[in-house]
């Protein structure tokens, strides 16, 4: 899959702020230092288009990219950042209602879980959040370079049993070191956003 454009369009903290050209937009969450933008990176083979650290809680705003004037992913401010005040966590929450209760052009969100671990109780909350408002849910398990192949379906078992993953749902390993999955994501998002 090669990509020609992708750019970011605008860091938004609010709703006048979101793009208006009517693209399928793909909402991307996860908690702090999962690999978002790692994520990002890879999907559009770019080392820096969005911006990674060691430091988690980089990312505060809704962040619009552009690719190939075809689709957005909008990458959140990751969750679960230890550090984060309670102010910080209530506006982090608005902006996520207000996104998600007005935003037509969300077709799917992606939930990035780091493959090691369990999930925790905020990606659970982030899960229930996307069904709540009756979004598509594609599972990302990040990392996966980092877990034997001989572990995969125990730890795959794990993360389904405890997000409760439904059947209409998508599940799959990633890695932005070997990028594993970088395909198989593009080939369900390209399918999804085409249906
Ligand atoms: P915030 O924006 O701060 O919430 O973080 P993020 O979710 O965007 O994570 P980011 O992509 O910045 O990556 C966080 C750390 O994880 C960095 O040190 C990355 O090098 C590392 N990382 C990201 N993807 C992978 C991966 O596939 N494998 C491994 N082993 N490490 C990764
Ligand atoms: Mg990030």
């Amino acid at each position: 899959n090669k990509i020609d454009y992708a750019e970011i369009t605008i860091s938004a903290v609010s709703p006048t702020q979101y793009p208006e050209d009517g693209l399928p937009e793909i909402v991307l969450a996860g908690r702090s230092n999962v690999g978002k933008s790692s994520f990002i990176n890879t999907m559009v083979n770019r080392k820096k288009l969005a911006r990674t650290s060691g430091k988690p809680g980089k990312t505060r705003t809704l962040n619009f990219f552009n690719i190939e004037n075809e689709l957005f992913f909008v990458d959140v401010p990751g969750y679960g950042y230890a550090k984060a005040s309670n102010a910080e966590q209530e506006k982090w929450g608005r902006m996520m209602e207000d996104y998600f209760s007005t935003r037509e052009e969300l077709v799917l969100g992606i939930l990035l879980v780091d493959f090691r671990h369990e999930p925790s109780e905020h990606d659970i909350l982030m899960y229930d959040f996307y069904k709540h408002y009756d979004v598509p849910v594609f599972v990302v398990a990040t990392k996966s370079d980092k877990i034997k192949k001989s572990k995969y379906n125990k730890h795959e078992s794990l993360i389904r049993k405890t997000l409760k993953i439904s059947s209409e749902d998508k599940f799959f390993t990633f890695s932005s070191f070997t990028r594993e999955g970088r395909q198989e994501v593009w080939d369900a998002i390209l399918a999804h956003i085409s249906k």
